[in-house]
């Protein structure tokens, strides 16, 4: 997403030094052309209903624009929710998957008439139920199913093992049947599953496909109408320059080796591969120093803008605006936060940098701006959209006041 012309850097057709006039770093940036390119890629491809995890992206501008586009949402929570319809998401593109949803998140799914709740367990079954029932109504529902599948990624993001905490255990089935058969205000509509996020091995989806399958055909015997079958996200990107990319076409075969007439319409829900390699993060450098024959490049964002480096060991590469110095030396890019884990890359080869220039952190679109924090009582970082030559700020950075001010000192301390 990123070109050099006459030794200046671009995002589509917008400079960043134009950019950087107006804005302070951190922040993020994203295209939208890439975005879209991405989509419509997938879409073609893989052929089935896409349903945009907005966990890993929320501004309602890429929500927005992932709508224009033609996918639906995935939503985690009310707060994910009411973002997806204030970006103008039908509710009927809208599902609701979560392992923890209290009455009150119900309720308002249920009033605001979405396409499926996915229940994550029984007590859950049982609790959708009541709140359909004071509402008056019967409404669709979904289950997520825990198809006991090692996604073979990180074990931090991996959520489709039996012992993970994600969906009902397919050993269950037969009490979901007795439950549901009980429960008079809910439709059974739907089967999904998540197994993990980053995965590459063709032969985990090849498992979910083939495991889901039989799942599905389990409640049509039992005289089920499933509709939908959604198969989750998890479809990997490579942050590695010289990581080989996903095969979508060979997913599409896998796909197509296995679902022949189904009844149900199938779906994806991802999330990373849609948005991680349209964004960029912008920092500059604060200070530079040497510690133990080390080279320190500080920059001002950190662990509390970006936490995939610190929290899982996570890959991204770095790219300097500056390198007009011809002398290259081994840096350490680390955050300014006052913790040894944050550290960005270590001891990587960049041109001779000074105080002031920046820094851009690839591949960021995803889970980066949504995980950001203000540890440290530091900033929230700013998000802005590319199109052509136009740039927008589609989130205003939030300054320490606007959070420090949150805070009240009781009248017994004054
Ligand atoms: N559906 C469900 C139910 C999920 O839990 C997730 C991600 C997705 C879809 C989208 O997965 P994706 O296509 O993005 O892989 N913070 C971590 C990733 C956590 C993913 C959590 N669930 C990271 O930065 O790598």
């Amino acid at each position: 997403m990123i070109n050099y012309k006459n030794n200046r850097t671009f995002v589509e057709g917008v400079p960043l030094d134009d950019i950087i006039k107006t804005q302070s770093t951190p922040f993020y940036v994203y295209s939208q052309s890439k975005i879209t390119k991405i989509f419509d890629e997938l879409k073609k491809t893989l052929d089935t209903e896409i349903f945009f995890a907005v966990k890993s992206n929320s501004n309602q501008a890429i929500i927005k624009l992932m709508a224009s586009l033609g996918a639906g949402a995935d939503v985690v929570s009310v707060g994910e929710l009411e973002r997806a319809i204030m970006a103008g998401v039908q509710p009927q593109k809208i599902i609701f998957e979560g392992i923890g949803k209290t009455k009150q998140d119900i309720a308002l799914a249920i009033k605001n008439n979405i396409r499926l709740i996915n229940i994550e367990s029984i007590d859950e079954l049982e609790r959708v139920n009541e709140v359909a029932f004071h509402q008056n109504k019967k409404i669709n529902i979904g289950i997520r199913l825990n198809p006991n599948i090692d996604g073979q990624t990180l074990d931090k993001i991996s959520t489709g093992k039996k012992t993970d905490k994600f969906g009902i255990d397919t050993e269950k089935l037969d009490v979901i049947n007795k439950v549901l058969k009980e429960s008079n205000n809910v439709n059974l509509i739907g089967i999904s599953c998540h197994v993990g996020s980053q995965i590459f091995n063709i032969s985990v989806f090849a498992e979910i496909f083939h495991k889901m399958k039989i799942n599905a055909q389990i409640f049509l015997d039992k005289g089920y109408d499933i509709k939908h079958l959604d198969l989750g996200g998890g479809l990997g990107v490579n942050y590695h320059q010289d990581q080989e990319t996903l095969n979508l076409q060979i997913i599409k075969n896998e796909i197509d080796k296995c679902y022949i007439d189904v009844p149900y319409q199938l779906s994806f829900e991802p999330g990373r591969y849609l948005v991680a390699k349209a964004g960029i993060l912008v920092t500059s450098i604060i200070t530079i120093k040497n510690n133990g024959g080390k080279n320190y490049l500080i920059t001002d964002a950190g662990m509390h803008t970006l936490i995939r480096p610190a929290l899982y060991q996570a890959h991204h590469e770095i790219d300097v605006i500056n390198k007009n110095n011809t002398q290259n030396i081994n840096y350490t890019i680390a955050g300014p936060i006052c913790e040894s884990s944050d550290i960005f890359r270590e001891d990587i080869s960049l041109p001779k940098q000074e105080v002031g220039n920046l820094i851009i952190i690839k591949d960021t679109g995803a889970y980066g701006k949504v995980m950001a924090s203000n540890y440290n009582s530091r900033g929230f970082p700013g998000e802005i959209l590319i199109r052509d030559n136009n740039y927008c700020v589609i989130h205003k950075p939030l300054n320490t006041k606007e959070f420090i001010n949150q805070d009240h000192i009781p009248e017994w301390l004054t």
